[in-house]
């Protein structure tokens, strides 16, 4: 499949459900200057011996613990962009990609209690990467943290230690004055509810707790400080920086809608999982639905956060997938319920079912009351995260395996037709990570599950391209995806 620039069209092209074949543009346009990259974490891809050799975070040590990773692999070299990294911003420059997303490695910056500096060695590898990015043109994403904390740090109670917040600030503090010059677009937390949702109440991540409500609450609100207090130390040493967060954004379905227990566990995941933490930031003031402030503990936690309100430049939205859950029979009751295992649509190979117009309806719908500032301007809204995940073993080398990813590419090109649609109905999208550049360790999944638009023959390193970073690349070079309602449009096979 091949966009050809000169059938470029110009214009809106959403609402051409009437106009007849011969009237449909071939192309879908993006908005001129839309960012198209890739988004990336530290943990996932470096393989970094600072991290390491020393397990010098919880996650480091995580894996190297039987039966935490369920392909039992480690992230001890991943794709070793470590070593790699140059030869993979060149592979994105030429994939006419003008964007990356990257995550610093806090664990190796500040490896010890009460640094005054960062650890030379791991910064001069940031400052290489990041100067690498922009001399090649890039828009630069940093996100602070994405879910690995320094050893010390989680020793001490990670995030349910308010020292964890000072520790924050104090890094964003020297992240700001070592990077500042080369990063766009900050980030401070990645995904904080699905941090703690995976850390506190499903237990497959550090610190591996189970249903632990209350300590993942306070986590929240610990986060949400930290979050405050590096927005705030962000803009005193860089004033014009553009600083937020992202949010992984689940639609979520009761099983049965006609089923009120259904309706409760669906209420409360929504309430919890999307609009909790935007609200807090939106209002200042961190509110848990009533059903769980009956419990004191919980009653506790909440309430007004100073210098919270309003902590936020543009919204980051890592959108997948969407979610059914149903009311849980068991004893003690849970409101929340569980993750049904209904599913209506085509799904990855984690089992995430393919819904792009969740995408569509969170931008015109469920992102409403946190769109604009208090100025009455329409925040920029980037896409930090989209991608899908295939399965293939870790020990693969050569052959054709995986490279012809057609689900991949339509879920690329269903979430781009949502996302364009979106655009045309006021959405004020200005930019679209994919998740990922390379396959990479996926967390307790291991590094079989592979969201790669570039293979990773794990025993070698050899990086391949599959078929979805072509069709990407072509997207980015012409800013603009063929339309599905042109009778020239290709599905892919
Ligand atoms: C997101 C994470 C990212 C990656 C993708 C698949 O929740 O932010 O690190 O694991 O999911």
């Amino acid at each position: 499949m091949q966009l050809k620039p000169d059938e470029t069209a110009a214009g809106d092209v959403t609402d051409q459900a009437q106009a007849s074949e011969a009237d449909v543009a071939p192309l879908l346009k993006f908005p001129d200057n839309f960012l198209w990259g890739v988004a990336t974490s530290h943990f996932q891809v470096e393989g970094n011996p600072y991290e390491i050799e020393p397990r010098g975070s919880d996650w480091a040590t995580w894996t190297a613990q039987a039966g935490r990773i369920l392909d039992r692999s480690t992230a001890d070299r991943t794709c070793d962009f470590f070593s790699r990294y140059d030869e993979d911003i060149d592979l994105c420059h030429s994939l006419n990609l003008n964007a990356f997303r990257l995550s610093l490695n806090w664990p190796a910056l500040m490896p010890r209690p009460g640094q005054k500096q960062l650890a030379r060695d791991a910064a001069d590898f940031y400052r290489r990467l990041l100067t690498d990015l922009k001399n090649r043109g890039f828009k630069t994403f940093v996100t602070l943290f994405h879910f690995c904390l320094p050893t010390w740090l989680a020793e001490s109670g990670g995030w349910n230690n308010k020292q964890t917040i000072d520790e924050f600030e104090r890094f964003t503090e020297l992240a700001a004055k070592e990077f500042g010059d080369l990063v766009d677009f900050w980030l401070t937390l990645n995904e904080p509810l699905a941090y703690s949702y995976q850390g506190y109440i499903e237990g497959a991540w550090p610190p591996g707790r189970k249903g632990d409500y209350i300590a993942a609450f306070e986590a929240i609100r610990n986060m949400l400080e930290a979050h405050a207090r590096s927005y705030h130390k962000l803009h005193q040493l860089i004033p014009d920086a553009r600083v937020s967060f992202t949010v992984h954004w689940i639609p979520f379905q009761a099983r049965n809608k006609m089923n009120p227990l259904d309706n409760l566990a669906r209420f409360m995941r929504d309430e919890v999982f999307n609009h909790v933490w935007m609200r807090a930031v939106e209002t200042g003031n961190l509110q848990f639905p009533p059903p769980v402030t009956a419990e004191k503990r919980i009653r506790r936690i909440c309430g007004v956060i100073p210098g919270l309100r309003g902590t936020v430049d543009y919204l980051g939205i890592n959108y997948y997938t969407r979610q059914v859950c149903e009311y849980g029979w068991g004893w003690p009751p849970d409101i929340f319920g569980v993750r049904s295992d209904l599913t209506e649509f085509e799904t990855s190979a984690l089992g995430w079912e393919v819904y792009p117009q969740g995408l569509y309806e969170l931008l015109t719908q469920g992102l409403d009351p946190y769109r604009f500032d208090d100025d009455g301007r329409a925040r920029d809204i980037y896409i930090t995260e989209n991608g899908f995940s295939s399965m293939f073993s870790a020990d693969l080398t050569d052959g054709d395996w995986s490279l012809n990813d057609e689900l991949r590419i339509s879920y690329l090109n269903s979430h781009l037709q949502a996302l364009h649609k979106a655009i045309g109905a006021g959405a004020n999208v200005k930019g679209y990570l994919h998740w990922s550049l390379l396959d990479n360790f996926e967390w307790a999944e291991g590094l079989r599950a592979r969201f790669g638009l570039v293979r990773v023959a794990y025993p070698t390193l050899e990086r391949t391209l599959r078929k979805s970073a072509y069709i990407y690349s072509e997207i980015a070079k012409h800013n603009a995806i063929e339309n599905p309602r042109h009778s020239g449009f290709r599905q892919p096979r």
